[in-house]
């Protein structure tokens, strides 16, 4: 059986996850997909870096094109971050007819219909599944999984490092700058962590979800944000006080076809499970006309959580070359939104 060849854009935290799945689980994956995945190359910045991964150093390029460009790879999995020079890898790629699964929430916020276009263009698969709550399959939950339903409001955490951080304040009374660290050594914050502090990671993952979620072309800049930078431990232990825990909370609503959406830190019931959703897990509550209120419970970063999701969508992607079919999470006939205004 010949091996499907894929080529890693990245080898910090979730790339390392992925060389340990592909390895890791490399018989059952291939029982899946009926051939070997072989993972043939893989970008770093700095190819004399330590890492804590075995890795045979030939594998192993500084030069992007070495990838893009390879005539045996296959797949293209970006897991290196940013957004400018990381846009026309992947469009370049999609050009190529290459598939491409990437974890990138920020280029998917920005620029997903035109990447989602490129990829139909080429008759390339785009899948983005571990670009939201790491672990939890959400957006193949409501792309597949409510396919038959209208959906009316998505509401949860979605960023593992500010609950970590609520968490620890809360639990421990830990001060916000210790335990920004210690999110930062785990692997869960972002390479510049205002984006997770600031709120704007959060908005990035509830724009990807309200588009797929209510099928309409949302905008990062329709989401009303703010972040935990200016929540103290003062505000947590009174609310504690008063029943509540402070929560990041993301929530996406329709009326009729009027959307809104925020990302704000929240006081939030004890009583509610959301106020058990502690350290660096995720919840997301979907709520759709037919089926009522789901909720989906996961840890929302990390290496294996994150890499977990990569490979389920290589595992897709594969699938889809083996019939000649093309996938991707989302679609570019979503119809304009219109944003719910305060008087309305
Ligand atoms: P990371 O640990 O900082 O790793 C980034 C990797 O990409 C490194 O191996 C780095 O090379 C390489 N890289 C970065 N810029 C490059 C460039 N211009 N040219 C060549 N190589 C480059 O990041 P991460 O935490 O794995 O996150 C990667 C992506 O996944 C981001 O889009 C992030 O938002 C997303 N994500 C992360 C998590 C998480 O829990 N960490 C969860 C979900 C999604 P060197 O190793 O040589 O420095
Ligand atoms: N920095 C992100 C978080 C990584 O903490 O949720 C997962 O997307």
């Amino acid at each position: 059986m010949k091996p499907v060849k894929v080529g890693l854009l990245g080898l910090g935290t979730v790339g390392t996850g992925v060389v340990r799945i592909v390895e890791g689980h490399q018989e059952d994956l291939a029982s899946q997909v009926g051939s070997p995945i072989v993972i043939e190359k893989v970008l770093v910045q700095n190819k004399n870096k330590a890492r804590n991964i075995a890795i045979d150093q030939d594998k192993l390029t500084e030069d992007p094109w070495d990838i893009i460009r390879h005539p045996d790879i296959d797949v293209i999995v970006e897991v290196m971050g940013g957004i400018g020079l990381t846009k026309e890898y992947i469009l370049e790629a999609l050009a190529l007819g290459k598939h491409v699964v990437t974890a990138n929430k920020d280029l998917m916020a920005l620029h997903g219909p035109e990447i989602l276009a490129k990829a139909q263009e080429n008759r390339c698969d785009i899948m983005y599944e571990a670009s939201v709550a790491g672990g939890i399959p959400i957006i193949r939950t409501l792309v597949e999984g409510f396919s038959s339903d209208r959906i009316n409001k998505i509401m949860g955490i979605v960023n593992g490092t500010t609950n970590f951080i609520l968490t620890k304040m809360s639990q421990e009374g830990a001060s916000y700058l210790d335990v920004l660290k210690e999110a930062q050594e785990l692997g869960y914050a972002e390479s510049d962590p205002t984006s997770d502090v600031e709120g704007l990671d959060a908005a990035r993952k509830m724009t990807i979800l309200a588009t797929i979620g209510f099928r309409a072309n949302v905008a990062l800049e329709d989401v009303s944000v703010q972040g935990i930078s200016s929540v103290t431990k003062e505000d947590i232990l009174y609310a504690k006080r008063l029943g509540y825990e402070v929560k990041l909370l993301g929530i996406a609503e329709r009326q009729d076809d009027l959307i809104s959406i925020s990302v704000q830190p929240t006081m939030v019931k004890q009583s509610h499970p959301i106020a058990s959703v502690n350290g660096v897990f995720n919840a997301v509550y979907v709520y759709g006309e037919a089926v009522g209120e789901t909720m989906f419970y996961g840890a929302g970063a990390g290496e294996l959580p994150t890499a977990t999701s990569i490979v389920s969508d290589l595992v897709a992607v594969v699938k889809n070359l083996k019939l000649g079919v093309n996938g991707m999470q989302g679609s570019l006939a979503y119809k304009e939104k219109k944003l719910k205004t305060d008087d309305q």
